[in-house]
């Protein structure tokens, strides 16, 4: 795995050390310039011991990755590209609930910056309709009874429309787009991340998971909506109910069933749908 550590030019991680108002987020907080993901470099660390909330962020990554199998490219300096160790204390079972959670943080740091989110299920964050922010939810090691949890996050901060790939050009977005040219500093924005993130996980600590669904609900980009599902090599029209209290999709499909998503991909329909 390569490892080198950030050039304090770049990205000073003093910045976010200082004035970090957690209790756990982003203490310890590392940062590279380079690594494979920084899931991998999170889980390893988890196996050796690395407390709740130790963060590592990186400027690139060589082998980002998405959820589904798919690649995961952030643009160096252009991105916050992070994961933090979390030992949730949940069976495994449960962990879906760290998916929404998540997003629910993400979304709430991004508001208190001016952002105006929406949340696709699981957990993709939306500006505008187009993708800001990735997250990828991956069990870590275990030890003792506990499973620790890596929670990997990709915000697009500074690109332009330019800076990113053809293919995703018409679907992605970043906070200097949205907000007309401007963007907060990447150490306030994570900042803020860390902070919102120990929130909402401290309601998922505490028993208290409606409180994420509320948040998550008020969010949602697909409520009502026509959509494609992708579900294991088969695909089906349906329309979007809600979330339960597990984090898993309800959509009622094209030939009227109930159908309760646990993974899988949603894709809104652009076109027409098939009647309902
Ligand atoms: C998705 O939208 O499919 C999830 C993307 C998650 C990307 C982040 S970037 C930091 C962490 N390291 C990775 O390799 N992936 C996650």
């Amino acid at each position: 795995m390569s490892r080198t550590p950030a050039a304090p030019k770049r990205f000073d991680p003093e910045l976010i050390r200082r004035g970090l108002a957690t209790r756990h987020f982003g203490k310890p907080f590392y940062s590279f310039n380079e690594l494979t993901s920084t899931n991998d470099l999170a889980s390893e660390l988890a196996r050796g011991g690395a407390s709740e909330g130790t963060a590592i962020l990186a400027e690139t990554q060589t082998k980002g990755r998405g959820r589904s199998g798919r690649k995961w490219v952030s643009q160096e300096g252009k991105s916050l590209t992070f994961s933090i160790v979390l030992w949730p204390n949940l069976s495994q079972d449960r962990f879906s609930e760290l998916t929404l959670m998540a997003a629910v943080g993400v979304a709430r740091a991004l508001e208190r910056k001016g952002f105006s989110p929406t949340i696709k299920w699981p957990n993709d964050l939306l500006l505008s309709g187009r993708k800001v922010c990735g997250i990828l939810t991956e069990t870590g090691p275990r030890k003792d009874k506990m499973i620790s949890a890596i929670l990997g996050i990709g915000l697009n901060c500074s690109q332009t429309t330019k800076d990113f790939p053809l293919e995703l050009r018409g679907t992605a977005t970043s906070l200097r787009i949205q907000n007309k040219g401007r963007n907060p500093s990447q150490a306030a924005m994570l900042r803020e991340i860390f902070l919102r993130l120990e929130e909402s996980y401290q309601w998922v600590r505490e028993g208290k998971f409606h409180r994420v669904l509320t948040e998550w609900r008020k969010r949602s980009a697909l409520s009502g909506k026509q959509v494609k599902v992708a579900l294991q090599g088969r695909s089906f029209y349906a329309q979007v109910l809600d979330v339960d209290e597990r984090g898993a999709l309800l959509v009622r499909t094209d030939v009227g069933t109930i159908e309760r998503l646990t993974v899988g991909d949603v894709e809104t329909l652009r076109l027409k749908p098939p009647k309902i």
